[in-house]
């Protein structure tokens, strides 16, 4: 089949990777791309939010799957568009896609489906907001209603923390409409771990789990970036609790999705914590998370597109998603300065070497000067390694990491280590 992958990110090169390891996949055009995914693909140069120019583009090169990366499309409606103009498209219309968009929406969401999640209140008004806040026995989280490219969370250390981000989204309008509505919520604690799924809107296909990690340094430290590394599985989610997710977050999140008359295909995205009191649903995403797909992808044994396709057309066989033994990891490589400014325009040099040495290098942020390789980004590379246990490609993936150069690269040390200690090796 002819396939049109949307986005231009990290999880778009791992995905452009894996669309074309997939034997049902005969042509892949990727909107816009980015150096890694032209490897892969042809890059067309239209941009991921321009839904009638990716529906010409669909058109004019007789696409017959269109699968979307980022979550900005998919809460425009890009799916909906497709589907109107009868153009086969694998994700979640506007509708669904909710569940990840506005906060309000989907913390209301898992309280009427029983999902476990943080408790919260919902405001627009700011003194009723801070009121709530400082009822709670924590300094909570509070979060914008809509999207914000990770930035729209403040887990706060101290209520006047959280009095000042309230301030922010609701009196000052920092975050625009995405702020007009907050969402204020105990605070949790354990350790977290991604659990994906594909779906038709009816069936489950859950992905082996992952783990992220936000914190830009070592150890969990310092403000949180859009992920600095990912390992997969998470071993920390046992089989057990793995099993009580399915049943507890992801089937009735499907199912309530469903009923709500916002049936759901494609990728679902749970964000879970594991705290003392039981697995806790932080949050839903519409799409595959970014470093997530950079790890989950590579033990994907099964056709990516053909899975996708299944989804889009509502008879996803949940028994044909299988998966290859071993682990993942995947090391962000960011610019110095990098959840906060930072330069670009800077030479990378190493990523031949990196790949001679059996990584695969995902572009995230970098463009190309005639042929040399230049940042372009917050998160530049992402160096991934596959082995038979999560000890291997952690070293292999920081070989690759330590072949690779530019000024300033900023990258934690520590990618993998929860992992290690759980399986009590480290
Ligand atoms: N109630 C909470 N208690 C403790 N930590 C929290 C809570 N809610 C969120 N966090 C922390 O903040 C992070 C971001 O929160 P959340 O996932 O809701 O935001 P997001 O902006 O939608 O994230 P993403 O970019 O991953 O989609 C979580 O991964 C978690 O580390
Ligand atoms: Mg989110």
């Amino acid at each position: 089949m002819r396939v049109l992958l949307v986005g231009s990110g990290g999880r778009e090169h791992a995905l452009a990777w894996s669309l074309r390891r997939s034997p049902s996949v005969d042509s892949l055009l990727v909107a816009p791309g980015n150096p890694g995914t032209a490897r892969e693909a042809e890059n067309v140069a239209v941009g991921a939010e321009d839904i009638p120019a990716l529906l010409a583009l669909a058109r004019e090169r007789s696409v017959d799957l269109t699968i979307v990366g980022p979550e900005a499309p998919l809460a425009l409606g890009i799916v909906d568009a497709f589907q109107e103009a009868g153009r086969t498209i694998a994700g979640p219309n506007r509708a669904a896609a909710e569940i990840e968009s506005s906060k309000v929406f989907s913390k209301g969401f898992m309280q009427r489906h029983a999902i476990p999640t943080a408790e919260y209140g919902a405001f627009t008004d700011y003194d009723e907001a801070v009121a709530f806040a400082r009822s709670l026995p924590l300094p909570p989280a509070v979060k914008v209603d809509g999207l914000a490219a990770g930035k729209g969370v403040v887990v706060s250390q101290t209520y006047a923390e959280a009095e000042a981000a309230l301030r922010h989204m609701l009196l000052e309008g920092q975050f625009g409409v995405a702020g007009r509505s907050v969402v204020v919520e105990e605070r949790l604690e354990g350790q977290e771990v991604s659990l994906l799924a594909f779906t038709d809107g009816e069936r489950v296909a859950p992905l082996v789990s992952a783990q992220d990690h936000k914190a830009v340094f070592d150890g969990d430290q310092g403000p949180n970036t859009g992920g600095m590394g990912a390992y997969a599985p998470a071993d920390v989610l046992t089989p057990e609790l793995r099993q009580q997710a399915i049943e507890c977050v992801l089937l009735p999140a499907v199912r309530g999705l469903a009923a709500e008359g916002r049936p759901y295909r494609g990728v679902l995205y749970a964000g879970l914590i594991l705290t003392p009191r039981g697995i806790k649903t932080l949050e839903f995403n519409c799409r595959f998370g970014d470093p997530e797909a950079q790890v989950v992808l590579p033990l994907l044994e099964a056709d990516l597109a053909e899975v996708l396709l299944a989804c889009a057309e509502g008879r996803l066989d949940p028994t044909s998603v299988n998966w290859r033994p071993g682990a993942c990891v995947c090391v962000a490589m960011a610019s110095g300065g990098y959840p906060g400014r930072y330069q670009t325009g800077l030479p990378i040099d190493g990523v031949e070497e990196a790949e001679r040495l059996g990584c695969q290098v995902f572009h995230a942020g970098t463009r190309l000067q005639g042929s040399r390789l230049l940042t372009a980004g917050g998160r530049v590379l992402g160096v991934t390694a596959t082995g038979p246990d999560l000890e291997t490609a952690i070293r292999d993936a920081y070989r690759g990491v330590q072949a690779i150069s530019f000024q300033g690269a900023h990258y934690r040390t520590d990618v993998g280590a929860k992992g290690l200690a759980f399986a009590g090796r480290a």
